[in-house]
């Protein structure tokens, strides 16, 4: 298959039929949503260019930088989709567990800030808190960043309800399965779990 862009890869994510051999659940039909399939390696992938899309000529115009709270993969794919146009980026974290990811971010170029603390969900009354260092940053230099904001930005939930949720359906009716009953999903943001159920939900309201 021929593609112009990368952003084209992003998303339409195999959904892969788990045989019940493995998961072992009887009169259950279990699927897993690849979205490792992304071009940056995970379901972020989606979020991150959701969110500056439609900005991109305001963001480079104006000059300004990136500044978003990730600990790995939406800077990842932030990092990319924004250096293809020349714009950069600040990732601001403390919960980089795990050194390799750390490494890739540098080696992409990620401007990283490193903080103190356990929790990267926002939480004002933490010391250190990720919102907070990042709204001083902004304060500090008016229009120099741009902030996606993927703990607030309804872009985060709607990359997964246009997404995620419509091509489960759209694979699962194609093979006469109009109806989920349970979606598992890891939390961070939630954007990908919300974004995913309120389409399914849609087709079964007691998901
Ligand atoms: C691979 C992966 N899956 C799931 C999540 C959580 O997704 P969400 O932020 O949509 O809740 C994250 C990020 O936290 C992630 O990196």
């Amino acid at each position: 298959m021929r593609y112009d862009h990368i952003t084209e890869l992003i998303g339409n994510t195999p959904l892969l039929r788990l045989d019940p051999a493995v998961h072992g659940l009887t009169h259950v039909e279990l699927y897993a949503k690849l979205e490792f399939y992304n071009p940056f390696g995970s379901v972020k992938d989606r979020v991150a260019w959701g969110m500056i899309r439609d900005d991109l000529d305001d963001i480079i115009a104006g000059k300004q930088t990136l500044i978003e709270a990730s600990s790995g993969n939406t800077a990842k794919a932030l990092r990319v989709l924004a250096a293809l146009h020349g714009i950069g980026l600040r990732a601001v974290t403390n919960r980089i567990k795990v050194a390799e990811v750390r490494e890739l971010l540098q080696l992409l170029g990620t401007d990283i800030e490193e903080l103190p603390g356990l929790s990267e969900c926002p939480d004002p009354t933490a010391p250190n808190d990720v919102y907070t260092v990042i709204e001083s940053t902004m304060a500090r230099a008016p229009g120099a960043w741009y902030h996606p904001s993927q703990y607030t930005s309804e872009k985060n939930i709607e990359a997964h309800h246009h997404g995620t949720g419509r091509e489960i359906h759209e694979d699962l009716a194609r093979d006469g399965i109009t109806r989920v009953d349970y979606l598992i999903g890891g939390l961070g943001t939630t954007g990908s779990t919300r974004g995913t159920a309120t389409f399914l939900r849609k087709h079964n309201p007691e998901l």
